[in-house]
């Protein structure tokens, strides 16, 4: 990739500012755990795997600073240090799923004592950055596949290198697909009301000179009456048992669509994003935003003012819905709580 959405640095973590994408390529350097909270809340960065990343690397920035040798101080200041990131953002389960892999870091404090586990904490962070780039990879290898010569793919919001530690799952899928040498079109949805498609998607695509078009979210209907889709790939914010997937709001009505019109819909993403703990897409807690954000675009406000708004960020696609689910491990199909048992308990890939 051209740029790097996420990079940890001896003396902090250094974040591409999307919400000054695309007009500017403009960094924060974060320099401690609340400065990383704040970034994930105000969506300086997003998408489910890059807010993992930045909570682990958060947490191994106050690792770093907490300044004790008491081992239950320590202990302590860093639980105090998940709470804060797990209140940034609800729905995205890689979110906790990071924070538990520090957590089981922070728990061996009494074996490895404060000096080892801050230097332990920082590795486990580099390494859920890394391993979230080789995972992304497998899914594009995984997922290529499913793109004909002249295919005409769909994506809603952005699932790319922006979204993860750098690489993608939707658009790694295009990625990979583009490596092969095969030749296909991608339209975007703008995804109101935050824009990640027009702002994000349409900005990486263009960096990788893959074709695109952008379309407003109300255009997607149009494009599959008149047959010029054939595939639909979107990300995940978190993944029931039974295969139920919240993803950015608007994502539902293009899977609906995408019934009526007969396109195949699939989910690219890491088995990170699978809530083992929740049987179905009921029990997946959805974040509400700030009326601003429908009310207003880029600070300017568009309605009138004192009318009332409703801002839901996610929506839940049934799994009936899901022609498959790309992991990487494979691509997952019907019927999904089934076929995951499967999947988890095979050593190599599975299809
Ligand atoms: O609110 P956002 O921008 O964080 O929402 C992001 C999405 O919905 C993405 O599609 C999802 O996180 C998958 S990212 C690989």
């Amino acid at each position: 990739m051209k740029f790097k959405t996420i990079e940890w640095k001896d003396d902090g973590v250094r974040i591409l500012d999307q919400r000054k994408l695309p007009g500017q390529v403009r960094y924060l350097e974060c320099k401690d755990a609340l400065s990383v909270a704040k970034a994930i809340r105000t969506m300086a960065i997003r998408g489910a795997p890059a807010i993992g990343v930045a909570a682990a690397m958060g947490i191994a920035l106050a690792a770093q600073k907490i300044r004790t040798h008491r081992q239950e101080l320590f202990r302590k200041e860093i639980e105090n240090v998940f709470t804060q990131m797990g209140q940034t953002r609800p729905t995205a389960v890689n979110l906790f799923w990071a924070i538990n892999r520090m957590r089981r870091i922070l728990e061996q404090v009494n074996t490895y004592g404060v000096e080892q586990t801050r230097m332990r904490l920082v590795d486990e962070a580099l390494l859920i950055h890394k391993e979230d780039i080789e995972v992304n990879k497998k899914i594009g290898e995984h997922g290529k596949r499913l793109i004909r010569n002249g295919a005409r793919i769909l994506t809603h919001c952005n699932a790319g290198a922006l979204a993860t530690a750098g690489y993608g799952t939707a658009l790694g899928v295009i990625y990979a697909a583009r490596d092969e040498g095969k030749r296909f079109h991608v339209f975007v949805d703008e995804t109101r009301p935050m824009l990640q498609g027009c702002r994000l998607t349409a900005w990486e695509l263009a960096q990788e000179k893959i074709p695109a078009t952008l379309i407003t979210d109300s255009m997607a209907g149009v494009l599959m009456a008149q047959g010029k889709i054939n595939l639909v790939i979107v990300g995940a914010d978190r993944i029931a048992r039974n295969g139920d997937t919240a993803n950015k709001i608007g994502t539902y009505g293009v899977a609906v669509l995408s019934r009526w019109h007969h396109v195949p819909f699939y989910v690219a993403a890491p088995t990170s994003t699978i809530d083992f703990a929740i049987a179905s897409g009921k029990e997946i807690p959805i974040e509400e935003r700030p009326k601003e954000e429908v009310t207003h675009i880029g600070g300017r406000r568009i309605a009138p003012s004192g009318v009332n708004a409703f801002n839901p960020a996610f929506d839940v696609t049934p799994h009936s819905l899901i022609e498959g689910i790309i992991t990487e491990k494979g691509v997952l199909r019907k019927p999904f709580e089934k076929n995951l048992k499967k999947m988890l308990k095979s050593k190599n890939s599975f299809f």
